[in-house]
């Protein structure tokens, strides 16, 4: 396709991002061309376009996909097919979670928690969606092994895509089923778990974005009536799971610190239960240690 093409064809995406979302729209663009082109991030701010560029797809097909962006809003993420999460490029599709940046500094809190002798052994990721936590474990500690569960097939199948991209076949394993339903075979035994579950209450799923409420799974997002109904099951469940000092952290919504906190100590399971900020200051993880 000629330069001159896409100049026009610039002219009309920017045309349709609406007025209010102007600025993070025209990011998007870049970033939505820079997915489907080989041009560099410089040509494509300065829109400088060689003579003659190659376009992974068609040009009708990349305006049909940037016109569902606004018009059923569609997050950019399902149309490029990728999230970029910590230092890594995850394929996604609607079948998982695009996964957030609470959920690097859920992997950092881990990072900064765990001691040396402690990651190593086997470690779980409950509710694995695209395999992001799954895969920054393993490569937080390189002699663990992972194992990933989720009840959803569709999110294993690109779990398991985004393992084979990174190599780490090896080194984590996936199960389909109910959180701990398919590992009972490593009760006891198990280091520390990592779980970004489902936490939003029912009756807010309806008040979240369209981009969310209307595209991502909503086995991802609904918690139940009080949004606790999976952290409830995990806290619960975890203890007969974990080696002595073994390590549970759960991201949750902001909202959910004392609840969360007073679940986990009504365990008795736990003799250390803290809830830590994110970076916004916000109530976001839970961290507990068995004794
Ligand atoms: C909030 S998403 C987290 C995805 C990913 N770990 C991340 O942080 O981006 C929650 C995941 O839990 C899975 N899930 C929901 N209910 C489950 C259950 N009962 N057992 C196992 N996985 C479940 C969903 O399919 C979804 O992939």
């Amino acid at each position: 396709m000629s330069g001159e093409v896409l100049q026009g064809w610039w002219h009309w995406a920017q045309g349709i991002i609406p007025a209010s979302e102007r600025q993070s729209g025209l990011q998007e663009l870049k970033q939505f061309l820079r997915a489907f082109t080989v041009l560099s991030p410089l040509e494509i701010t300065l829109r400088r376009f060689p003579p003659q560029i190659h376009l992974k797809l068609p040009l009708t097909e990349l305006q049909e996909r940037w016109q569902r962006r606004w018009q059923e809003r569609v997050p950019l993420q399902y149309l490029i097919g990728v999230a970029h999460w910590h230092d890594l490029e995850l394929v996604v599709t609607p079948s998982v979670l695009i996964p957030r940046p609470e959920t690097e500094e859920l992997l950092e809190v881990v990072a900064a928690t765990v001691p040396p002798w402690q990651q190593q052994g086997h470690w779980l990721d409950l509710g694995t969606g695209s395999g992001a936590i799954a895969i920054g474990l393993a490569r937080l500690f390189p002699t663990a092994l992972i194992h990933a569960v989720d009840c959803s097939p569709e999110a294993l199948e690109v779990a398991q895509v985004n393992i084979q991209k990174y190599a780490l076949g090896d080194r984590v394993r996936c199960y389909v089923g109910n959180w701990f339903d398919p590992i009972v075979p490593l009760q006891g035994q198990v280091q520390g778990i990592v779980s970004n579950p489902p936490y939003i209450p029912t009756s807010l799923v309806a008040t979240l974005q369209p981009e969310v409420q209307y595209h991502e799974p909503l086995l991802a997002l609904d918690g139940g009536t009080d949004g606790l109904q999976a952290i409830r099951q995990i806290l619960e469940t975890a203890p007969e799971y974990l080696q002595r000092q073994g390590w549970l952290f759960i991201e949750l919504m902001a909202t959910q610190g004392e609840a969360v906190a007073a679940l986990a100590r009504a365990t008795q399971a736990y003799e250390r239960v803290e809830i830590l900020r994110d970076l916004s200051g916000h109530d976001r993880f839970l961290l507990a240690q068995t004794p």
